[in-house]
């Protein structure tokens, strides 16, 4: 049986072949299938590219319907069960694990640009009072960029390499810098001695001047977190970062839009969402009346429901886990019978249960922060500092791609016909 798609068009009865690769037909193969020599041909319309491949990748791996999430081919549930993040983000980047010299290079390498430009603490007198610390972040990230000219060399794989180091190592004291900003409290540079995630919590947590030591269940909880985080494959923010490197930017600026595509609620600002809605539900007797006024239509169960997932989220079951070791540390989070409630009554539910509505990672990973006591709106920068990996493993394939072009989508027209100007006056 030839891999072809025949199909005819009923306007003018011609039919046409097309190659099927990979279960995929190539949307410009239809541009043949016209009715006239000079139409452009046909397009394939998908608002929210719901059906599309952008691209080709070997990256992330995901099975919606079983639930299955793979790095590299390793799945999730091994990388979180015995891997670190900067392992992960190795892996995520450069396609293999690690040995055990390139871990150590990897990690020197990230060690010895983790601290950014002093002039970047001033960025953040610039803001408005108490900004929100994903405005200030994407801000941040887009001023780092100007302390590297050289970042504009997208050619240069040693460049690039060197601007990955970059934006991975400081993202952590980014984060860190636009938090204490808004109270008003001195920044805490990194330390010596400290894993990435445990860099973190010191330069977020510390008092100067004072010993600090991250506690070793919340350290490696975190860095949990952000393996969990570290991509996912064609999601909102990771197309922001192709789409915007794809004009050959450099990557601080496809970073900075990476990660404001992320700052929305739809995607990363969820788990902020999620906690908001927990305080809001407020108690247990209050889930079914919440659960209906979501039915009829008004909100939605955020944490719940995913593009590609149509089964439980492996991350969110793996954070469920991390979060009972996080509770034994700092006791439980109230708002987690809450949450434990509407995902009993939602996964019985016939309107969740027909639409396929699951958890996803956003529904508990915002419990554990909110407990580790992080403010609600630094959770989406939690989100962001790990997939910088991601973000940038992507960028990078997409520039080692022969087929990449510029993202350029086409439209159908469905403005008004070309009519005469008419002055002020006459109107
Ligand atoms: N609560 C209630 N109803 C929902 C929800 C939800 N969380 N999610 C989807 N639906 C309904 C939706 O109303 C629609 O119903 P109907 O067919 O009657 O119109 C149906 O399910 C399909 O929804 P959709 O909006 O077409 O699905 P989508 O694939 O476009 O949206 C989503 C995916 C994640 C944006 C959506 O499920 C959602 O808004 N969830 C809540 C926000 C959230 O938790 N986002 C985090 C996503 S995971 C992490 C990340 O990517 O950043």
């Amino acid at each position: 049986m030839p891999d072809t798609l025949t199909i005819t068009d009923n306007r003018t009865g011609r039919s046409y072949e097309l190659a099927i690769k990979d279960d995929t037909v190539r949307a410009a193969d239809l541009r043949k299938v016209r009715v006239a020599a000079g139409d452009v041909g046909l397009m394939a319309y998908d608002p929210a590219l719901v059906n599309t491949a952008a691209c080709r990748s070997t990256i992330t791996f995901i099975d919606g319907d079983k639930g299955i999430l793979r790095y590299r081919g390793y799945p999730i549930e091994q990388l979180a069960e015995q891997s670190s993040f900067l392992e992960t983000a190795w892996l995520v980047i450069d396609g293999e694990l690690p040995t055990a010299s390139e871990l150590l290079a990897f990690t020197a390498a990230i060690h010895d640009n983790r601290v950014p430009p002093a002039r970047i603490a001033g960025l953040f007198d610039g803001l408005a009072d108490d900004p929100h610390p994903m405005g200030a972040l994407i801000a941040s990230f887009g001023a780092l960029g100007t302390f590297y000219p050289e970042s504009h060399n997208i050619s240069d794989p040693a460049v690039r390499r060197r601007q990955v180091h970059r934006i991975i190592a400081q993202a952590p004291a980014l984060a860190a810098y636009a938090a204490r900003a808004r109270k008003g409290q001195p920044l805490v540079p990194p330390r010596e001695g400290l894993s990435f995630a445990g860099n973190f919590l010191y330069m977020l947590q510390a008092t100067p001047g004072q010993t600090f030591t991250p506690n070793p269940v919340l350290e490696r909880a975190l860095d949990i977190l952000f393996i969990l985080h570290a991509d996912h494959e064609q999601n909102c923010s990771t197309f922001a970062m192709r789409s915007v490197g794809s004009s050959n930017t450099d990557p601080y600026s496809s970073v900075a839009a990476a990660a404001a595509a992320l700052y929305g609620p739809l995607h990363g600002g969820a788990n902020e969402a999620v906690l908001r809605m927990l305080h809001g539900i407020g108690s247990l007797d209050k889930v079914p009346a919440f659960i209906k006024s979501v039915e009829a239509g008004d909100g939605r169960l955020m944490g719940f429901g995913h593009r590609i997932y149509k089964s439980y989220d492996p991350r969110a079951r793996i954070i469920k886990r991390v979060a009972d070791e996080v509770f034994e540390v700092t006791g439980k989070n109230p708002l987690l019978e809450i949450a434990l409630e509407l995902e009993r009554i939602a996964l019985q539910d016939e309107y969740f249960v027909s639409r396929k509505l699951y958890p996803n990672v956003d529904f508990y990973s915002g419990l554990i922060y909110e407990a580790m006591g992080f403010p609600t709106d630094m959770f989406t920068v939690l989100f962001a500092i790990p997939r910088t990996a991601g973000w940038l493993a992507q960028w990078e394939e997409m520039l080692r791609d022969p087929e990449t072009k510029i993202v350029r989508p086409r439209q159908i027209y469905v403005g008004a016909d070309k009519r005469d100007y008419i002055p002020v006056d006459g109107r």
